[in-house]
C-alpha cells in the first residue's frame, strides 16, 4: 500500500511557529514518526511540503500515480481553496484530513473546511499525534476497500 502525505503552507515553520497552538514538534520530527508508523504497517510513504498553493495542486493532481490513499494537511488552504477542491473532486483519491489544531474550536474562519467533506474523515487537535491517528485511519479504510474487491 503506497500513502502520500500533502503539507501545506507554514508547515515547514513548525516547532518555532505558534508552539502554544502547533506544539515544539518540527515537521521533520512529525516525518520521522510517520515514517515509522508506516514502516511498522508495510506501508510506502511519499512526503511532501509546499508554501504554495498551485504546487499543492499538482502535487494533488500526481496522486494517483503515487499513492492508494493521502494523509493531507492544506494548513490555511484548508479554509479557503476550492482550487484544491476541485483538485481532489478531480482525482477522487481517498484521503483523510489532519490537522494538529482543533480547528473547531478556533477563530471563525478556521471552523469551515472546503475540502472536509470530500475526505474519508477528518481528525484534528492531537498535534502530531493527528498524523499518526490519520495513517491508521487510512490504512483500515483502504485495506477494508481491498477486502471488498477481492
Ligand atoms: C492547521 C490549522 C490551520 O487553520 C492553519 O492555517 C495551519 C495549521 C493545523 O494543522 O492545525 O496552518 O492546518
Amino acid at each position: 500500500m503506497r500513502v502520500a502525505v500533502l503539507n501545506g503552507p507554514n508547515l515547514n515553520l513548525l516547532g518555532t511557529r505558534e508552539p502554544e497552538v502547533y506544539g515544539r514538534d518540527t515537521l521533520a520530527d512529525i516525518e520521522r514518526g510517520v515514517r515509522e508508523r508506516a514502516a511498522g504497517l508495510g506501508v510506502s510513504l511519499a512526503w511532501h511540503q509546499t508554501n504554495h498553493e498551485g504546487e499543492f495542486i499538482d502535487l494533488i493532481q500526481r496522486l494517483p500515480d503515487e499513492a492508494d490513499g493521502a494523509l493531507l494537511n492544506a494548513a490555511a488552504l484548508t479554509h479557503t481553496s476550492l482550487a484544491l477542491r476541485d483538485a481532489l473532486l478531480a482525482v477522487r483519491i481517498p484521503f483523510v484530513e489532519v490537522h494538529l489544531s482543533n480547528i473547531f474550536a478556533r477563530e471563525e474562519p478556521r471552523r469551515h473546511s472546503v475540502l472536509a467533506d470530500l475526505a474519508v474523515g477528518v481528525i484534528a487537535g492531537f498535534g502530531a499525534q493527528s498524523y499518526l491517528l490519520g495513517l491508521d485511519a487510512l490504512v483500515i479504510h483502504l485495506s477494508k476497500r481491498v477486502a471488498r474487491s477481492s
